[in-house]
């Protein structure tokens, strides 16, 4: 198969985590026999240095004409003092409004090999497996009006959350219908006790319900939500909920699997889908090749699964995650208790490419057979 990805490496450690992406990606290709082309732009603070623009021109327009995009992450300190549209941030949220991308897939899977990793205990994290659904062109990111104005004691700021019964609902179909394939539980998290777009959240969600009577539906206010996830993620199947609260549930819930570096995600819904890790620009470790590659990584599964519908590829590359974690390789960020090898960026992504040929071979033996 031919596929023509964009990638975006961004800013910070975007760049390091996106080479091992693409690394495992180019695997994929030769051992499956694939035509993947990858054409690298600029976006965030690196597109601001260049041209001014933290999401130039020449990057959208390829990003538009292309099968996916690959984002690594965005955000750097020397340009936080810039006006909000100036930021690296903007070309992110101009990148996933221009593409559509109003569902963002957040996976939150558990694995048994680095329970040890998460401050948690083992027996709470293990076989925890949740999947956020979170709304990602709506709410206070994008709501209008929204200014810093006046002078004196009088100056105020606001941002103005908003969502229309069409925005509600197609993200709950995707929700739902990711609940009725993983066997049927679909948690809609809001603030119904206090907020007017929380209120007409649930009643959009309780309408889309009745398409689905294989799904079993609870809400739950998200201040509680944030205890349940760390007291027993296990309860949880599929979390569906806005734009904020996404952000910062799925970045809270990046504990239960270690650290923020393990997290996927598959912006979708619009023509062009973006694939990005959880995580930030990291500028602390930045340069240093210490960066965790493995929500990058998966993010190329998931680009695999979603984008190029190459299932089989999508979860071959998922096991290699698996297996290089279980044969005790780990980043700084996941080193848990015992007995690792602790590698860098780079070491990563080759243990998981390499695991990826080691699986192919099995597979291509067992057939022969
Ligand atoms: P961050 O996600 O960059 O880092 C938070 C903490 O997690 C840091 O201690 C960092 O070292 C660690 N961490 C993150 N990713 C890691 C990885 N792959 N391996 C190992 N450790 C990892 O969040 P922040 O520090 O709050 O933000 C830094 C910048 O990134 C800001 O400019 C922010 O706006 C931006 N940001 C961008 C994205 C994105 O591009 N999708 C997401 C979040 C934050
Ligand atoms: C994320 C990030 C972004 C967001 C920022 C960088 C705009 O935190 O993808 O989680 O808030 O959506
Ligand atoms: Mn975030």
């Amino acid at each position: 198969m031919k596929l023509n990805i964009t990638v975006l490496p961004g800013d910070g450690i975007g760049p390091e985590v996106t080479r091992e992406a693409v690394r495992v990606l180019r695997a994929v290709a030769e051992v499956y026999g694939h035509d993947f082309s990858f054409e690298e732009h600029l976006i965030g603070g690196a597109a601001i240095a260049e041209t001014g623009s933290p999401l130039p021109p020449s990057t959208l327009d390829a990003c538009l004409a292309s099968d996916a995009v690959l984002l690594g992450a965005v955000g750097a300190p020397q340009f936080d003092g810039l006006a909000g549209e100036k930021r690296p941030e903007a070309g992110l949220l101009g990148l996933r409004s221009a593409c559509g991308a109003f569902a963002n897939l957040r996976p939150i899977v558990c694995y048994d090999a680095t329970a040890d990793s998460s401050p948690l205990k083992a027996e709470v994290v293990k076989g925890a497996d949740v999947l956020i659904v979170r709304e990602l062109l709506g709410g206070l990111y994008f709501g209008e009006p929204r200014a810093i104005q006046g002078e004196g004691a009088t100056r105020e700021a606001f941002n103005t959350m908003r969502y229309n019964e069409a925005e509600v609902e197609r993200v709950a179909r995707v929700a739902f219908e990711a609940a009725a394939a993983r066997g049927g539980k679909l948690t809609s998290v809001d603030k119904a006790n206090v907020l007017e777009t929380s209120r007409l959240w649930r009643e959009v969600v309780n309408r889309v319900a009745r398409e689905y009577p294989q799904v079993r539906v609870e809400h739950m206010y998200v201040d509680a939500c944030a205890m349940h996830l760390m007291l027993n993620p296990r309860r949880f199947e599929v979390i569906l909920t806005e734009n904020l609260f996404g952000d910062i549930l799925s970045d809270e819930a990046a504990v239960l699997t270690g650290s923020l570096g393990m997290l996927a995600s598959a912006s979708v819904g619009g023509g062009t889908d973006v694939y990005e890790p959880v995580h930030g620009s990291a500028p602390d470790i930045a340069g240093a090749g210490l960066a965790n590659p493995l929500g990058a990584i998966a993010s190329a599964a998931l680009l695999l699964r979603y984008s190029a519908k190459l299932e089989q590829e999508a979860a071959d590359v998922e096991a290699s995650i698996r297996a290089v974690l279980e044969r005790g390789y780990r980043t700084a960020d996941i080193q848990g208790r015992t007995g690792k090898y602790i590698v860098g960026t780079e070491e990563m992504g080759t243990l998981v490419a390499e695991a990826l040929a080691e699986l192919a071979d099995m597979r291509h033996a067992y057939h022969a057979v």
